[in-house]
């Protein structure tokens, strides 16, 4: 089977997970969980926090942010259901935003109408989650200002960048003066959360880490991830606690992953420009990269000229032939546990539609990539892809 997009396991990886299990720090902390911090530190330009999970670092991330019961964030709907899931947990309400028709990220558009919306209610939200979709940078910038210039920089924004390690953006001229250099995803959020599961451009296995400027923010949220204990020499907590840190096995393992990033960025970013220009000729078009941002492609994904039904049942034909694909994220306000959002949302803020996003939904696909997808399987994926498009136009 050609997977989506599997884990690359090194040598090297075998060697740094057994020596941190031989230093004898198995868990919860150690030198190995320090230096995948400041590591990640440096790559990221950010304070790091290593986690258990993306989603554990969302979760930990919105709290940082204030937000709590009856507040409202707004979240993409186009999205995995960990992007909008911890906004749950906390007890707030999530809004959901529609996507940008090229680059499947927030429409900014939508989003600006949304916020002016809340304002004229006098509802405006705790939070604003933008993600970094399939690793294509967002618009994080531009959503900072527009939030800094009409409301006073009370919205925060959490950057979900757990696609998107490794991608970065130049930075908008037009609205920050001279064109600034590169800026790794999330350097204009007050909070970047990254994922490290088996499928992500690096892994821990499972895991996921969270950054800011902000030192103190990273501190707090530390302290929350180690069970909130106060450091005296009993246990003492003051509040409540989560069991979230990364283990130190674990975190060695992506240290030694992460000396590899820019290779295993530039590989997937190849056979997304593998795909794209055997594809284009077809009407087969890629997920836009505006020309200000550079994505990591951490998943190939394609837009086919074809009717819904027909995208599934290519899917299944490629699972036949041994190929995993995948449809882009089903939309949030179309998932089954969701509907009562839904229902809030509309007599929040009157009847909603996610044109855009249902569109993504129903004719984009996800290939598979990864550094163990050989030139001859790529080929192999673009032939029987062409083939079955040219079969059914
Ligand atoms: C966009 C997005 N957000 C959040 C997550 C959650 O990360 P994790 O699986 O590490 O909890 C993922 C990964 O699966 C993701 O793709």
């Amino acid at each position: 089977m050609i997977y989506l997009s599997p884990p690359q396991v090194h040598p090297d990886d075998q060697v740094a997970v057994l020596a941190a299990m031989a230093s004898g720090w198995l868990a919860p902390v150690g030198p190995a969980l320090d230096a995948f911090e400041a590591e990640l530190g440096i790559v990221t330009g950010q304070h790091v926090v290593a986690l258990s999970s993306g989603t554990a670092a969302i979760h930990l991330g919105l709290k940082a942010l204030g937000v709590g019961p009856g507040d409202l964030v707004l979240v993409p709907t186009l999205t995995f259901a960990a992007s909008l899931n911890p906004i749950l947990y906390l007890g707030a309400q999530p809004i959901m935003i529609d996507a940008d028709p090229e680059t499947g990220n927030v429409s900014l558009q939508d989003l600006s109408d949304c916020l002016a919306q809340l304002a004229r209610i006098g509802r405006l939200p705790k939070a604003i989650i933008v993600v970094d979709l399939f690793g294509m940078p967002a618009p994080t910038q531009v959503i900072r200002d527009l939030v800094r210039d009409l409301y006073d920089g009370q919205i925060k924004i959490l950057e979900d960048a757990a696609e998107a390690l490794g991608s970065y953006s130049h930075g908008n001229s037009s609205i920050t003066g001279p064109t600034p250099d590169n800026y790794p995803v999330g350097h204009f959020a007050d909070i970047t959360v990254w994922s490290f599961n088996g499928n992500k451009i690096i892994s821990t296995s499972g895991g996921g880490a969270l950054g800011a400027h902000d030192l103190a923010i990273v501190g707090q949220v530390r302290k929350w991830a180690t069970q909130s204990k106060e450091p005296v020499s009993w246990y003492e907590h003051q509040e409540i606690g989560y069991n979230y840190r990364m283990s130190n096995v674990l975190a060695a393992l992506g240290s030694s992953q992460l000396t590899r990033l820019k290779d295993l960025v530039l590989i997937r970013q190849q056979i997304y420009d593998r795909y794209a220009e055997a594809f284009a000729p077809n009407g087969i078009v890629g997920q836009s990269e505006p020309s200000d941002v550079v994505s990591n492609r951490w998943l190939p994904v394609f837009r086919l000229p074809l009717a819904h039904s027909v995208v599934l049942s290519l899917c299944a034909t490629l699972a036949t032939d041994g190929i995993e694909c995948r449809s882009v994220w089903k939309p949030m306000h179309q998932q089954p546990y969701l509907q009562g959002v839904v229902n809030q949302q509309v007599s929040l803020i009157g009847l909603q539609q996610w044109p855009n996003s249902d569109h993504w939904f129903r004719h984009a696909i996800c290939l598979p990539t990864g550094p163990s997808l050989s030139l001859q399987d790529q080929q192999f994926v673009i032939d029987r892809v062409l083939t079955m498009v040219n079969t059914v136009v």
